[in-house]
């Protein structure tokens, strides 16, 4: 690992946010809830440079490439009321979009929290909760220019979408700074964080088909609810989703 990039954006790093770095780790998220259940203060960052288990949602397996791109992990200790703590997906993901257009790359969010470049994934987000803390688990195709056959046409990096590659610790500083306004917004604020969302939203205004708890569904995406959810137009009328899996688009 380039460690010496690392060292001098950890000194920068604004409070209360603090750089942990490890050659390898089986997965941050449960290298940092380790660390969470041991008493680790908020803002604590655990960056690894090889996992050998990192995890997606729904239990997939994340991929990240060494030296190309960045897979870490950030402890919370959220004071607002738990029931609200699913919303730091969302916002981690507007934050991620904004980060990556402070250094020139316009990227839209797929509802809930995968962040888009050119219809394909650049970043993925793990959200995953202890008693009193929050790990928002955080993977970046920063310069990865070739990708395992099982994501090779749904994933992108920063490097392919700009066509120049990026320095990973100045990716790193802009996510970090970026974060933590978003991260305020999931309580009294939300309908602001919701804004940023709906700007942002690659599905809006598109024909998808989509996996949700009850079934296979097709229709309209009409935008974000006040509560966040994605709002569906089928044949059946309007309906609200709490969370939706493989979202495609469709033709007409
Ligand atoms: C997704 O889109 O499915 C979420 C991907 C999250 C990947 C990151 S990489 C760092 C952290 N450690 C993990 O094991 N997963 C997250």
């Amino acid at each position: 690992m380039a460690q010496e990039d690392f060292h001098a954006m950890a000194a920068s790093l604004p409070d209360p946010f603090r750089l942990l770095l490890r050659e390898n780790a089986t997965s941050t998220n449960d290298e940092l809830r380790l660390l969470a259940e041991a008493g680790a203060r908020e803002g604590q960052i655990l960056l690894a440079e090889n996992q050998s288990a990192g995890r997606g949602r729904r239990g997939t397996a994340w991929f990240s490439s060494g030296g190309e791109s960045l897979a870490f992990s950030i402890l919370l200790r959220p004071q607002e009321p738990k029931a609200l703590w699913p919303r730091l997906a969302l916002a981690s993901g507007l934050a991620l979009a904004e980060a990556f257009g402070k250094i020139g790359v316009e990227a839209l969010i797929k509802w809930p929290n995968d962040v888009w470049l050119q219809q394909r994934k650049v970043a993925g987000i793990l959200v995953e909760s202890g008693k009193d803390f929050v790990i928002i688990g955080i993977g970046i195709n920063v310069n990865t220019l070739k990708f395992p056959p099982e994501v090779a046409l749904s994933a992108t990096s920063l490097q392919l979408a700009a066509g120049q590659p990026f320095s990973r610790a100045d990716v790193l500083a802009a996510v970090i700074h970026q974060l933590p306004q978003r991260w305020a917004q999931i309580g009294n604020d939300f309908e602001t964080l919701l804004e940023g969302v709906r700007l942002r939203c690659a599905l809006t205004g598109h024909h998808v088909s989509l996996q949700t708890s009850s079934g296979q569904k097709t229709g309209w995406i009409e935008g974000i609810s006040p509560g966040g959810e994605l709002i569906l137009r089928t044949t059946e009328g309007l309906e609200t989703l709490m969370q939706a899996d493989e979202i495609r688009f469709m033709p007409l």
